[in-house]
């Protein structure tokens, strides 16, 4: 069983998604019997971002690139391998300005690609998914909270933004959980911590 744990936090020391992903997995791994744990860390060393150069190259017909074109997509095709290869990811990701962090989306940017990860039919006008047989665990710590039901429900553009994007790629299977209230009072922030790890204990047993 191959593990990909990603971790998007800008924070090393006293990071919440951190901190808990790192407890689910230790929980998680006790229940498994051959794990392969691999960490992609953008938090601390974000991939590339896409340049023109890097556009022609990804559009460009494998077999017609030329050797500057395979380097300019070296480390997305790395990255696509990693994630290709995984049957299990874990993804830490606080909550920045309503969405994913900036270094989570250049993650996306480079893995999120035509005839590697998704299809496009021309013809028809439909895409397609290419990856198959993974669960993804997504653990989103913030400042305030934005569960279903609640008036900022709407504004949390990180959970439907990461099911679609997870789901258009072929990762269907998705468990999302919120840890709010970080900027709230010390209990706040304790009950809500503790919530999202029984949560997590819970799930731990099962995924
Ligand atoms: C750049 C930045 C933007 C943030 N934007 C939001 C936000 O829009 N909403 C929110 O509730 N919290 C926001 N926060 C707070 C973080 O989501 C919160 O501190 C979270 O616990 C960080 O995760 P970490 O502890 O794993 O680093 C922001 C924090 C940073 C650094």
């Amino acid at each position: 069983m191959k593990l990909l744990e990603i971790q998007s936090s800008v924070r090393q020391e006293g990071s919440v998604s951190r901190t808990l992903a790192s407890k689910f997995i230790h929980a998680w791994r006790s229940h498994q019997i051959d794990v392969k744990q691999i960490l992609r860390d953008v938090g601390a060393n974000p991939p590339k971002l896409p340049t023109a150069a890097w556009v022609v190259a990804n559009y460009t017909p494998p077999q017609a690139r030329t050797q500057e074109m395979r380097d300019e997509l070296a480390e997305s095709e790395m990255l696509i391998e990693e994630l290709a290869t995984a049957e299990r990811i874990v993804l830490g990701v606080p909550m920045y300005n309503f969405s994913v962090p900036t270094n989570l989306k250049a993650y996306i940017d480079n893995v999120v690609r035509v005839d590697r990860t998704f299809s496009f039919d021309r013809s028809t006008g439909m895409f397609g998914s290419l990856l198959t047989g993974k669960k993804a665990l997504i653990i989103s710590s913030r400042a305030g909270g934005y569960a279903p039901g609640t008036p900022t429900a709407a504004i949390d553009f990180c959970e439907p933004y990461l099911r679609f994007i997870l789901n258009f790629i072929g990762i269907e299977d998705v468990e999302y959980i919120e840890v709010p209230n970080q900027f709230g009072s010390s209990e706040e922030r304790q009950q809500a911590t503790e919530t999202a790890l029984e949560r997590l204990m819970e799930l731990a047993q099962t995924w």
